[in-house]
């Protein structure tokens, strides 16, 4: 499939499709007019050989692992992934300081000695499925807002470049560590669009408008009947 006539593609480079599914799925997606996608740790440990098709038809990679073990383990794995050459790339903030020093230096030196750019390193703050109550029973006592806050200065002292966060955390975040600060929201459902397993949701437009850089969609766009219609949609709330 060619490009879609009148989609706007400086908009679309806002948005970075989660693809979440087969391989199958992820080929049909490559066709269409998107620059960024999100490879998760479901597809990945499956099918690692992913990433460099996905580089290879010149279109960006968000490695979505997530990574989370002390300071020289996560050195070392963030070093080998730094080198494939990917744009993206997160950890978890509950690391530590250490750890996502360790992170966002082993993704950068990895990424450099093979040539390529340093990768945006990211920090994933709270998981949106740990709601109050099962934060507490791990021992959190702050609220899940105060802990995204508590989380996002940690991943700034870091040096990383941004945080993972729901687009209604967006405001505050930027106002706590700045409009370089990068957000990188999920939780985007289309106007109209089954909630499917997501809770606190926000359109497009409305996490755009929140100052959100990176929107992370995918089975809104991913199950539509018509991926013409809803590319172009989601282009024309974006402009
Ligand atoms: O299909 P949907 O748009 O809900 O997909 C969102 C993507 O973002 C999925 O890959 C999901 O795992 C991921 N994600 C999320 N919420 C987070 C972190 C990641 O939905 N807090």
């Amino acid at each position: 499939m060619g490009l879609q006539s009148g989609v706007n593609m400086v908009s679309l480079d806002k948005v970075i499709l989660a693809l979440d599914g087969s391989r199958s799925e992820v080929e049909r997606w490559l066709e269409f007019p998107f620059s960024f996608y999100k490879v998760g740790m479901e597809i990945f440990y499956a099918e690692g050989g992913l990433v460099q098709e996905i580089k290879g038809r010149d279109k960006r990679v968000f490695l979505d692992l997530k990574l989370h073990d002390i300071p020289n383990t996560v050195y070392k794995a963030a070093y080998a992934l730094g080198g494939l050459g990917i744009d993206m790339i997160n950890a978890h903030a509950q690391g530590g300081l250490e750890m996502l020093k360790a992170f966002s230096e082993g993704a950068t030196e990895g990424a450099l000695a093979k040539g390529y750019e340093k990768p945006l390193v990211i920090g994933v703050t709270i998981l949106t499925s740990l709601s109050e109550t099962k934060l507490k029973r791990l021992g959190y006592l702050d609220k899940p807002e105060d802990l995204v806050l508590r989380y996002g200065h940690l991943c700034k002292e870091s040096l990383l470049d941004g945080v993972v966060c729901s687009p209604k955390e967006v405001k505050a975040i930027k106002e706590a560590l700045g409009q370089d600060f990068l957000t990188v929201t999920p939780g985007i459902r289309l106007a109209g669009d089954s909630l499917d397993d997501q809770r606190r949701i926000s359109t497009p437009k409305e996490a755009f408008k929140a100052g959100a850089d990176y929107l992370v969609i995918g089975r809104s766009v991913t199950k539509a009947n018509d991926p013409s219609e809803v590319i172009e949609r989601l282009a024309g709330e974006l402009q």
